[in-house]
């Protein structure tokens, strides 16, 4: 009942040139059996969408919570919708700390995601320090409660568990405390929507995602795809990953 889906993040990187692994994703898997989705650079989201066609979905990285305005330098959901994106990324760590976003912030940005008609991509994860406190799960529970907006159409809702010490480092929790977390995501939606709710929103995990470890996380309950970020640069990466979850247990 939930479609897998790999989104890649491609962060502050990519030029016109960096269109050039998409094509190649795209020969790789013209019709892939789990939804493919790209976040580039908002400069390319118009080009990307336009030589991607159907095969992989496009969306933004940040957006700002009202629909237009004087907000200089600052995009909207209805702005990333028009130029060609159906997702975004909202509440990612990065964004957290070197742009101070909380988790209300957060939750403004996604409803306005969701009027613009847009799947809000909602990033969690605990920092090192607390998940050694012994805080992660009670940290994503607050993030939950704080960053998700009411009211959510479900299929236009996926969380994205990234604890922030495993982005870019190479270091990842053990499958048994990806499973731990994403259990907890999937009970605090439930509290709060219902079960048959919670159970249609698709739950990511990322942070150092791999070709070499995604099988691996992809089996893990209630893992339903990845958010990638170094791994999507390189189309041959990015295509053993999705390779991995198209072959991942349904
Ligand atoms: P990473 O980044 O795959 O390079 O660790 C993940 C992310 O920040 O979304």
């Amino acid at each position: 009942m939930r479609r897998k889906l790999v989104a890649g993040n491609w962060k502050m990187n990519g030029l016109g040139a960096s269109l050039a692994e998409v094509d190649a994703l795209v020969a790789a898997h013209p019709a892939p059996a789990c939804e493919v989705l790209i976040c580039p650079p908002a400069t390319l989201i118009h080009r990307l969408a336009a030589r991607a066609g159907s095969a992989i979905s496009v969306g933004g990285q940040d957006c700002h919570a009202a629909a237009s305005g004087a907000h200089t330098g600052d995009i909207s959901a209805l702005m990333l919708q028009d130029a060609g994106a159906s997702h975004v990324i909202l509440g990612h760590s990065e964004r957290r700390a070197d742009h101070h976003e909380t988790d209300a912030d957060v939750r403004a940005k996604a409803a306005s995601a969701m009027d613009a008609g847009l799947v809000a991509i909602v990033c969690l994860g605990e920092t090192g320090a607390e998940r050694d406190a012994g805080r992660a799960l009670a940290v994503v529970a607050g993030q939950v409660a704080g960053s998700v907006p009411e009211g959510v159409n479900p299929g236009a809702l996926v969380l994205a568990y990234e604890p922030v010490w495993a982005i870019g480092t190479g270091r990842t929790p053990t499958l048994a405390e990806i499973a731990e977390v994403h259990a907890l995501m999937r009970a605090e939606l439930a509290a709060r929507f219902g079960a048959d709710a919670a159970a249609r929103v698709r739950l990511l995990y990322g942070g150092s995602v791999k070709p070499g470890n995604a099988a691996a996380i992809f089996a893990v309950p209630d893992v339903d795809g990845a958010l990638v970020g170094g791994a999507s640069l390189k189309a041959a990466d990015f295509s053993a990953i999705i390779a991995a979850l198209e072959g991942a247990p349904a």
